[in-house]
């Protein structure tokens, strides 16, 4: 799988946040069974790698990849524990060049023009745009797209069910990204149904921006 296949998986990458590695398996069949097939576990917690860990060994059918890596270290440590692919806010070149050490698919944070050129110019053609919403959203990606129509991008940041059909429609984006299938008040009441909904909601939203 390259870095433009894993966002076809689903119109809707979700990005979670655990604070307990025995939520992920859980999570992941909630998920699942709402027909997303993919989430981006962050680093932004000590389970995360431990969580990465289960669902890479635990649930075959999830794709699992790590999100927020903001170190080499990071990049390292989240291949080592299965992760499928990388995530990362922005990019600086040591970050990168561990991120392409571990070979996996690589979606590197972009903002700007500059930044996107500067990532089009070692390969990438595949990006994440954040924080979208505060960067101009889904008019500042349509922009984007005119001098740089080869590069894809998963906006992520302020994205939610109302204005995620909006920047779907766009010829450049293959799916979003965001928090809002796993909310942190489901999650500390472990109710994975309302989860399971969520995600099922999320995989309808393409049908809903491109037919
Ligand atoms: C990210 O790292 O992608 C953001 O924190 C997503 O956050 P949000 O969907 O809650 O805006």
């Amino acid at each position: 799988m390259n870095a433009k296949d894993l966002l076809s998986l689903s119109p809707v990458l979700p990005v979670v946040v655990l604070h307990d590695a025995e939520q992920a398996v859980p999570v992941a069949h909630a998920l699942r069974d709402g027909g997303v097939r993919v989430m981006e576990l962050t680093l932004r917690t000590d389970a995360a790698l431990e969580a990465i860990r289960r669902v890479a060994s635990e649930v075959p059918d999830v794709v699992v990849g790590a999100g927020t890596v903001i170190s080499p270290d990071q990049a390292k440590q989240a291949a080592d524990a299965g992760a499928a692919f990388l995530v990362t806010p922005g990019a600086t070149d040591t970050l990168l060049d561990a991120a392409v050490e571990t070979r996996l698919p690589l979606l590197p944070g972009a903002s700007t023009v500059s930044e996107a050129m500067r990532l089009a110019e070692r390969g990438f053609d595949t990006l994440k745009f954040f924080p979208a919403e505060a960067s101009g959203g889904p008019a500042a990606l349509s922009a984007i797209g005119g001098p740089l129509p080869q590069l894809r991008f998963c906006p992520t940041g302020g994205i939610t069910p109302t204005n995620a059909p909006r920047y779907l429609a766009l010829p450049n984006v293959g799916c979003v990204g965001g928090t809002w299938l796993t909310p942190a008040d489901a999650l500390a009441a472990r109710d994975y149904a309302r989860i399971e909904t969520l995600a099922r909601e999320a995989s309808a939203l393409t049908a809903e921006a491109r037919t």
